[in-house]
């Protein structure tokens, strides 16, 4: 554990997600005393694997999760809540649920951490929040407009509920409410993240790649987002806005091709982009049409914080091997 930082009491709300379990994890490593959050019964041993007590309780019921808080009289609180389908988001329907617990579970939560007197709050947010589209070659900063382009019909409503959400956490950081921060990742892959279900698609020749597409996201290994929560929740600034992703965005194309050789399947199917638009159009705008890159300037800096996988060059091989039972 950090020397200079003492363990505090934390309250996960999000902890058995994809994001939330790594998060436990790392908070635990570090000597914290985690509580952590799901709605189902059957996930509570999952949360006490993770070394954290778990607490069934659901952030869209205001009594609920405020007595859930108030129970755990937590230092900090993390939100880590989405409510995303298990392949991941298609389409902007897929989102409805998501966009909803970003809306009104985390403003419960926030809420619910004011009223427990939580000192600090972090919370995730995406990269999206800047708009899809082409961005141009150079890397964002967290100094840039947000939405820095005006979101397309397939994105907006998500990107309107990450602004919402970012929006609650910084006004209340602003009036000195709470010490909130606000994290914004690039796409999650990794052990728990998506990134088995994507070897299966590969495995059954199911995931196309368009041939030709200037796209470029940004990116990070599940398990450098989590040391980032932590280095948020013990360095961050109050009001601090950091983009955690790896130091090198990446197209679709490439993530699927360098997943196939790390997991030795066929290589992806390459599929026009307008195709694929019609089945996934939400994912099209946000992995084919998107040219952003995230300057992660800011966390290296300010929270001392580095992807241990600065690329998915390093990362996809990595997870391949945890998958198969080796270490990373
Ligand atoms: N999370 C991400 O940002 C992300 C990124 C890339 C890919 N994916 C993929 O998307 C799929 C689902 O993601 P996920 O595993 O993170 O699950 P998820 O269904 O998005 O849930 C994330 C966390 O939020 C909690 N949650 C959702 N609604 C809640 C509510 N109303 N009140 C309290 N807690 C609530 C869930 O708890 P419960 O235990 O109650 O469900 C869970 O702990 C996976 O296949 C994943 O690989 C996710």
């Amino acid at each position: 554990m950090d020397q200079e930082v003492a363990a505090v009491k934390v309250f996960v709300a999000g902890a058995s997600g994809a994001l939330g379990i790594p998060v436990l994890r790392a908070l635990v490593s570090h000597g914290h005393e985690v509580t952590g959050t799901t709605r189902s019964p059957d996930r509570r041993r999952r949360i006490a694997e993770a070394g954290a007590k778990p607490v069934v309780t659901d952030a869209l019921d205001r009594e609920a999760i405020r007595s859930a808080v108030a129970s755990a009289a937590p230092e900090a609180v993390v939100d880590v809540l989405t409510a995303l389908p298990r392949p991941g988001p298609r389409r902007a329907a897929d989102l409805r649920a998501t966009n909803q617990v970003r809306r009104q579970g985390s403003r419960n939560l926030l809420e619910a951490a004011r009223a427990a007197g939580a000192r600090r709050y972090v919370a995730e947010s995406f990269f999206l929040v800047y708009g899809d589209g082409d961005h141009g070659p150079e890397p964002l900063s967290e100094e840039a407009q947000v939405p820095a382009r005006e979101p397309s019909p397939p994105t907006r409503e998500a990107v309107d509920a990450l602004l919402a959400k970012e929006g609650a956490v910084l006004t209340a950081a602003r009036g000195g409410r709470i010490e909130g921060m606000v994290l914004r990742f690039g796409g999650f892959y990794g052990a728990g993240a998506g990134t088995e279900e994507m070897i299966d698609l590969l495995r059954r020749r199911r995931l196309p790649v368009p041939p030709r597409s200037r796209g470029v996201t940004p990116w990070v290994h599940v398990e450098d987002a989590a040391a980032a929560v932590t280095a948020a929740l013990e360095r961050g600034q109050a009001g601090g806005i950091y983009n955690v992703a790896d130091d090198r965005a990446a197209s679709l194309a490439e993530f699927a091709r360098r997943l196939a050789e790390a997991a030795g399947t066929p290589p992806p199917l390459p599929l026009p982009g307008f195709l694929i638009g019609l089945a996934a159009p939400y994912l099209k705008r946000l992995l084919v049409d998107t040219r952003l890159r995230l300057s992660n300037r800011r966390a290296k800096e300010e929270l001392a914080w580095r992807p241990a996988y600065p690329s998915i060059a390093e990362g996809l091989p990595a997870v391949v091997r945890q998958l198969k039972g080796g270490s990373a």
